[in-house]
């Protein structure tokens, strides 16, 4: 029996194990005192995520961007299977995994020259610390003091672990609790227009010397509200910084592995950062592996007869060969399928799909960048409502801040894609008219 909660969302009868440990399991984002609980999943099927009484909803999120090829897909369980049967884990500290050497040798090949050094992690946030941390070290090594800061841009995330936080938007980034807690970096807007070119070029001038690196998110700030910029941005980030001598971090976190319809988003600039950091669609989406990349010069800062100067980092988990066995399954799916022509697919039909919405009245704005949709609105207070009504309409989708969006698996098929674009359609006009 399906039962409506305070917040009028429809939830399924609920199963023993969801109510014998749901007062012990504490969300994420969330306001234990007053949100509805999670919606029981029995499995996942493709692009279908499957409840416990059965219903199906067709999923626009990829699970927080990760699925890139929908889930369960045989090739990647086949590949973790046998990976199990051999060795699902084993330390990494002195001694070497086949699936993570391969990996990273992989990555490598994908990713432009010098970026050549693998540094495994599990996580994003994580990934994220080691690029901070090789960027500080990388100019210690070299007996430069004083470069302790970032510079990184308003609407930027770039995840919840401390130094992280502090590179994410002070405002927006869903942190300034801590403000406080957090080491001071240099937030600024992002150089999109000649003025903007010249303001950043300035303040690089006048505050330069203390800045380690800069950080930023390549043509689309995720979390901090799936806001886009031109590739030309990161063709001036990358200048202003070769000018001022300051390394460039790209968090490919979010964009990376088709997202934004080429592999990584800085092919479209053609912009070599000095750090990349890689995490979610890794693995395709099925397990926890983050990698942070760095080029030739980065790694040869580290090169020293002195064992301090070495990089003082490592995760338990790292390069768990079952995560890179994940990882390399996905990434034979890359080279085998048309994932990127997919991620183009899902652009042009989502940018015809979702203008209609275009002109409703509180509609701030609709855009599209790969396979990432987007309308924007004027108020989010009815943000449960929202919430109630997708899942009532069929599909899984998750609006924050001001954008109700969508990021599906690049494998969606036409009809499941048509579907979540008119439940958006239909939900989104609805919540205009009651407005
Ligand atoms: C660009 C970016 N960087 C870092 C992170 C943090 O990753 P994780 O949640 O795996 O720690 C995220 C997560 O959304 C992200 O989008």
């Amino acid at each position: 029996m399906a039962r409506r909660t305070p917040d009028d969302m429809t939830v399924p009868s609920v199963p023993d194990w969801l109510a014998e440990g749901y007062g012990h399991v504490w969300l994420p984002y969330t306001q234990m005192a007053r949100v509805p609980p999670p919606l029981p999943v029995a499995e996942t099927r493709g692009t279908r995520i499957v409840l416990a009484d059965g219903r199906e909803l067709i999923d626009g999120i990829a699970s927080w961007w990760t699925a890139c090829h929908g889930y369960n897909h045989p090739h990647i369980r086949a590949a973790v299977a046998a990976q199990l049967e051999r060795m699902p884990h084993v330390m990494f500290g002195g001694l070497a995994n086949e699936p993570a050497l391969r990996l990273a040798r992989r990555l490598a090949a994908m990713l432009p020259d010098p970026l050549s050094r693998v540094f495994f992690s599990e996580s994003g946030s994580v990934a994220v610390e080691i690029a901070l941390k090789m960027a500080l070290q990388y100019w210690l090594n070299q007996g430069v003091r004083g470069r302790h800061r970032f510079v990184s841009f308003q609407g930027a995330y770039h995840g919840d672990t401390f130094a992280a936080m502090s590179v994410c938007d002070p405002e927006e980034g869903m942190h300034s609790l801590f403000a406080g807690a957090l080491p001071e970096q240099h937030v600024v807007p992002l150089p999109e227009d000649e003025a903007g070119i010249a303001a950043f070029d300035a303040y690089l001038a006048r505050h330069g010397d203390d800045v380690a690196a800069v950080i930023v998110e390549p043509l689309v700030q995720g979390a901090g509200g799936m806001r886009f910029h031109a590739p030309e941005v990161l063709r001036t980030l990358r200048a202003a910084c070769d000018r001022h001598g300051l390394l460039l971090i790209a968090d490919e976190i979010m964009t990376g592995f088709g997202r934004t319809g080429t592999l990584f988003a800085c092919e479209q600039a053609d912009v070599v950062p000095d750090i990349v950091t890689l995490s979610k669609a890794l693995t395709g989406g099925t397990m926890a592996l983050a990698a942070t990349v760095a080029s030739e010069r980065v790694f040869g800062a580290f090169l020293s007869d002195d064992s301090d100067a070495a990089l003082m980092h490592g995760p338990t988990f790292m390069a768990n060969p079952l995560a890179c066995a994940a990882a390399n399954a996905s990434l034979d799916l890359f080279e085998r399928e048309p994932r990127l022509a997919q991620a183009r697919a899902i652009e042009a039909h989502l940018a015809a799909a979702l203008e209609p919405a275009r002109g409703l009245p509180g509609v701030v704005d609709v855009r599209t960048r790969g396979a990432i949709g987007v309308i924007q609105i004027d108020d989010m207070s009815r943000i449960d409502w929202l919430k109630a009504r997708f899942v009532d309409a069929g599909v899984w989708v998750r609006p924050f801040g001001d954008i109700v969006y969508v990021t599906p698996a690049l494998t969606i098929g036409e009809a499941d894609l048509a579907r979540l674009t008119d439940a958006l359609i239909d939900v989104v006009t609805a919540w205009s008219r009651e407005r």
